[in-house]
């Protein structure tokens, strides 16, 4: 049956010139037949440059949305439209125009866990892997608004010094996460060191060998001499972790730590959507020219040019 599923899935790939992207939080099966697995800014970058025609994005909506800010001239996928985002639910454009009307000489930071039309107010995006590298490229005496995710902005304000002027936005998810069962796990596997994600709280971050995206993290247990590791984010990421370090032990920080959106894709739907080429994800040229605007400036400030950044424009 699943076999079947995947020729079928296979075929049409070939057919209709597909590339399968899958975030780290999806499925196992998921990630076995994706063509690439990775954290959202890999991900961001893969649907930048890709020449397939099609991307059947297996992730939650506002991924799937980069995706098309990037490649407007290509079909993008999302097997389930119903595949959110809460944390990025939790700031508006009405909101956030709001927020800088209070604040109308500051830069506005987005997360890219936010819709494509709060990119389009902001001035730069940011993912877990460089929000403190994109926060640097911003000069001194500028005040930055960082939205949506507080617990990130926080972990960025504690390494930078930086005035941050936070939203108050959380990742239901990495809530689930606590400090009290990290230190449990910590006796039972004394050796084990702790990844955990910027998502989390400063109690839980405080405790972390390492505060790491979750490419971060399969970079880091690649490297590391270390067997044991005791992870703080959602749990599909343990799949890739087992899959590519057979002979490393993995604990999840909470077993509760499962995002109900990633959820959501599996085989089935992904055979549907490439059936029916649903669903497709559109943004008016309006919105889509202006989210560009910040999401291209984080690619630059990640490829190294931040510190100049402001000073080129
Ligand atoms: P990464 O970019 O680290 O994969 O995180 C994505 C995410 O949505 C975390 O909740």
């Amino acid at each position: 049956m699943k076999q079947d599923l995947i020729e079928r899935i296979e075929k049409l790939k070939k057919k209709r010139d597909v590339i399968i992207l899958a975030h780290n939080y999806q499925l196992p099966e998921v990630q076995d037949i994706a063509d690439f697995v990775g954290d959202s800014l890999d991900l961001s970058r893969k649907a930048a440059n890709t020449t397939a025609s099609v991307i059947v994005f297996c992730g939650v909506q506002f991924m799937a949305e980069t995706a098309k800010i990037l490649s407007p001239e290509k079909t993008v996928l999302l097997p389930d439209l119903r595949a959110g985002c809460p944390l990025a639910d939790m700031v508006t454009p009405e909101k956030l125009r709001q927020r800088k009307e209070e604040n109308p000489d500051a830069t506005v930071i987005c997360y890219i866990n936010s819709s494509a039309e709060v990119k389009a107010e902001s001035d730069i995006c940011c993912t877990s892997a460089n929000a403190q590298k994109v926060v640097e490229s911003v000069p001194n005496n500028r005040e930055i608004i960082f939205i949506p995710d507080k617990w990130l902005g926080n972990y960025v304000l504690n390494r930078t010094n930086r005035k941050l002027i936070l939203w108050n936005g959380h990742c239901p998810t990495h809530l689930m996460i606590s400090r009290e069962n990290i230190l449990l796990l910590k006796e039972r596997h004394p050796d084990a060191h702790v990844l955990v994600h910027p998502e989390c709280t400063r109690s839980v971050v405080d405790i972390a060998t390492h505060t790491l995206s979750t490419n971060g993290m399969v970079d880091y247990v690649k490297r590391s001499k270390a067997r044991d590791f005791i992870i703080g984010t959602e749990v599909g990421i343990l799949h890739r972790l087992k899959k590519e370090n057979p002979e490393k032990r993995f604990y999840p920080a909470s077993v509760l730590a499962e995002c109900p959106n990633m959820k959501l894709i599996n085989l089935e739907k992904i055979l549907w959507s490439l059936e029916n080429m649903k669903y497709e994800i559109e943004i008016s040229e309006e919105i889509r020219i202006r989210a560009k605007e910040a999401v291209s400036k984080m690619l630059e400030i990640n490829n190294e040019r931040g510190k100049d950044y402001f000073n080129q424009y």
